[in-house]
């Protein structure tokens, strides 16, 4: 296995690229080498997404061309995460250059699959749950990704994550609170705590509850800065919110998906909360931090959602006024709850609901950060902005920023002034040049 060039190439959400930088950690620590292309690696690796069809269409191009590619070579291609998980009967049938089928469950199984010849090669158990080491992350060393709870036990009816990634597990606070010392020893000053639902964190075992967690991770020293990912508005304590307010290594940024603001089709969606519910939350949230950054997920287009319904998701945005919104259209996912309900939208409607919602979002979006022109805010240097015209961090309030200051380096956080705003950027200048 020594010398063998890898390649990851990843799809999907923030768990799927720490997951891959997992798996990166672990392949390097087997002797393998990372190639620089697709084209020139020995082992293809990837880490698939679900969540959409559209995703799934994406994925299903590149496996095609992965299998052209592989008939000059010896190429091994390995096909892990939500994908993986859900086709793991028809992968091979399909695309039979694929090698293995390795699911979500069974990432540290892959180091055994590379060294040993096998005769199975789909690895899909769902019963064990996985200790996934915190990782850094692969664009920026000072960066790690924790795993704080995996999986998800929520069963929104549209959604496939719970099958793929099964049941929700907590991992032990105590061993997540050693592993980030360690990565703080191997430099990291950010830490990224992941989860499909993090308030949940600790319910499942009994263990400290998130904010708790939250409290200890801030007594590190050497942590600089954490953030965290997605919070359900189902159990958003008054504890989490104080925590998020007074812990001062804490980003003030909280991704709060609202998917629909009507109740009827939040009910329908399975969400487990109301429009007023939420609403308090955000309400609460900015009572004790009014500058805090709220982002959301929308949904558009769920069977039964009439005009009526969309209306209200569409005041609902413009009474929130959401810092940043990712928007979707409905997309059936064989096997959840909601496959079976009858589509009652066209397509072109579907399509229309979320063109008008992201057009009133983007509106918003520039019309929030506004309210960031001519205040300070600590900047974390991530890289030199790929249009080259400055460098690309982000503030405490978990936002994009770029600064004219080309001599900043990776990892650096410093003190800016935050002066203009390009398109959905703020553009400051460190205050000590
Ligand atoms: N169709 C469209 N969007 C979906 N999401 C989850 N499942 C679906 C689906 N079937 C969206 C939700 C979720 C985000 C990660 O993806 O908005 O919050
Ligand atoms: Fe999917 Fe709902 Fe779980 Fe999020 S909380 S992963 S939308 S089932």
């Amino acid at each position: 296995m020594q010398g063998l060039k890898f390649y990851i190439e990843t799809y999907g959400c923030q768990m799927n690229i720490s997951d891959s930088a997992y798996l990166k950690d672990i392949l390097i620590n087997k002797g393998l080498r990372e190639s620089d292309s697709l084209e020139n690696a020995d082992i293809i690796f990837v880490n698939t997404c679900s969540v959409r069809r559209s995703a799934e269409e994406r994925l299903e191009g590149r496996l095609a061309y992965y299998s052209q590619i592989k008939k000059n070579n010896n190429l091994k291609i390995f096909v892990i995460g939500c994908y993986a998980q859900k086709e793991k009967d028809n992968i091979k049938k399909r695309f039979p250059a694929v090698d293995f089928v390795v699911g979500t469950r069974n990432i540290t199984k892959i180091s055994k699959i590379i060294n040993a010849p096998l005769n199975e090669y789909i690895f899909t158990d769902m019963e064990t749950p996985e200790y996934i080491e915190p990782s850094i992350d692969p664009f920026n060393k000072y960066r790690g990704f924790v795993s704080i709870i995996r999986g998800c036990s929520n069963f929104c009816s549209y959604c496939i994550v719970p099958y793929t990634r099964g049941p929700e597990y907590s991992l032990n606070s105590k061993k997540i609170i050693d592993d980030i010392k360690k990565l703080v020893d191997k430099g990291i000053k950010e830490v990224f705590l992941l989860g499909q639902n993090v308030n949940s964190y600790g319910l499942d075992t009994g263990d400290i509850k998130f904010y708790q967690l939250l409290e200890k991770i801030n007594n590190i020293d050497g942590v600089k800065r954490i953030r965290f990912l997605t919070s359900h508005p189902k159990d958003f304590s008054n504890e989490l919110i104080e925590a998020i307010a007074s812990l001062d290594k804490v980003v003030k940024q909280v991704h709060l998906p609202l998917q629909s603001a009507s109740d009827k089709v939040l009910s329908m969606m399975n969400r487990k909360y109301n429009y007023k519910h939420y609403f308090s939350i955000v309400e609460n949230l900015r009572k004790r931090l009014p500058m805090i950054s709220i982002t959301t997920d929308i949904l558009v287009g769920f069977p039964g959602e009439d005009e009526k319904d969309f209306l209200e998701t569409y005041d609902a945005v413009k009474e929130i006024e959401f810092d940043k919104a990712f928007m979707f259209m409905y997309s059936p996912r064989e096997g959840t709850a909601s496959y079976n309900l009858e589509e009652t939208l066209s397509i072109d409607e579907k399509k229309e609901r979320l063109k008008k919602i992201i057009e009133i979002q983007n509106k918003i979006t520039v019309e929030k950060l506004k309210r960031f022109i001519g205040t300070f805010s600590s900047v974390f240097i991530e890289n030199i902005n790929k249009k080259n015209n400055g460098v690309f961090g982000i503030t405490d309030y978990g936002l994009n920023i770029i600064l004219k200051d080309f001599n900043l380096q990776q990892g650096q956080i410093t003190n800016v002034k935050i002066e203009s705003l390009s398109g959905h950027t703020l553009i400051g200048k460190d205050i000590k040049l």
